[in-house]
């Protein structure tokens, strides 16, 4: 797997779940890049370097290489979520500098990179902004050709979006780059906030967390704990909703998830709605001749909330 993400909170689960799998040996992670999105993608690198460190892997120059990718979108004015994430993108929790430095080049080198080094093996998953995955398409015209498939947390389509009325975070911050990545051909599996938002964890959930005696489990409760805090208002009770843990968790066992089939398009243009995923839900054929995006429209929850606990609770 080559993770592409903006560390943030739910990214930094999110890869607590990749590195429990690597450890078990069961997923390899070739690379992680970051991009502008929840904070700027240098203190997102520090940042995933810090977390795969508490993992207990080795990141960096004699481990798991985390490349620095774009620090703003293709055509508009970058903008960070501190209020979600804090100010150093994991909740003001002011962790030690990694050992581990970033690599050189960037996230979307490395993306063309690996790709081409194995071709037809890596699944791309993508948790942040498409800024990088649109940059390696621009780099490599064969690149769709290369990927197994792709991942992405975003969107969304009868769910009221989070960032305006209709358009979700990681799409609204570079809808150039979403449009690309949805146009190009290759398999794309997409995770809106339509499957994330029922899969919320609250306090029985983050109480069983809290209660785990390891450095981890400290670390997440931490980081969940203000994460906690800025959703309570949405939810209208605490709890956490962890976008991109289940992106992670369908990408590594689909079963968990249901899907439609549909061309998807994000609007560039719209005074109100630029930002939103579009999708053709007319009855088939589809007049729309991109290839169909595989949409996540439900999952099992209680596996998810159960396997995402149990492998922050494995480090
Ligand atoms: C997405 O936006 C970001 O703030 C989260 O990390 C997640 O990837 C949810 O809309
Ligand atoms: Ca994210």
């Amino acid at each position: 797997m080559l993770f592409d993400c903006d560390t943030g909170i739910d990214d930094a689960l999110t890869l607590l779940y990749l590195a429990s799998l690597v450890r078990a040996g069961e997923a390899e992670l070739a690379g992680v890049g970051t991009v502008h999105g929840n904070i700027d993608p240098l203190t997102g690198a520090l940042n995933t370097l810090r977390v795969l460190e508490a993992a207990g892997l080795e990141a960096g120059e004699k481990g798991v290489p985390v490349a620095v990718g774009a620090a703003r979108p293709m055509a508009q004015d970058v903008h960070y979520a501190l209020d979600w994430h804090g100010r150093d993108g994991l909740g003001d929790t002011d962790l030690p500098e990694p050992a581990g430095r970033p690599a050189a080049g960037s996230a979307a080198a490395q993306i063309v990179r690996l790709a081409r080094e194995r071709p037809g093996e890596l699944t791309l998953l993508a948790t942040g902004p498409l800024t990088n995955l649109g940059a390696a398409l621009l780099l490599d015209e064969e690149l769709p050709s290369l990927v197994r498939e792709v991942v992405v947390m975003g969107g969304a389509f009868g769910h009221p979006g989070n960032i305006t009325t209709h358009a979700e975070a990681n799409i609204w911050h570079d809808p150039e780059a979403a449009d690309l990545v949805f146009a190009a051909d290759w398999p794309v599996v997409l995770v809106p906030l339509d499957a994330t938002h029922p899969t919320a964890v609250h306090d029985g959930w983050l109480d069983r967390l809290a209660a785990h005696d390891s450095s981890v489990a400290r670390f997440a409760t931490r980081i969940l704990e203000f994460y906690a805090d800025a959703y309570t208002p949405t939810l209208r009770r605490r709890g956490a909703v962890i976008h991109d843990a289940l992106a992670a968790m369908l990408a590594v066992d689909p079963r968990l998830g249901e899907y439609v089939q549909r061309p998807v398009r994000v609007e560039l243009r719209g005074e109100l709605t630029r930002g939103t995923t579009v999708w053709d839900a007319r009855s088939l054929p589809a007049d729309d001749t991109r290839r169909p995006v595989k949409v996540a429209v439900g999952s099992d929850v209680e596996a998810f909330q159960e396997r995402l606990l149990a492998a922050v609770l494995s480090l």
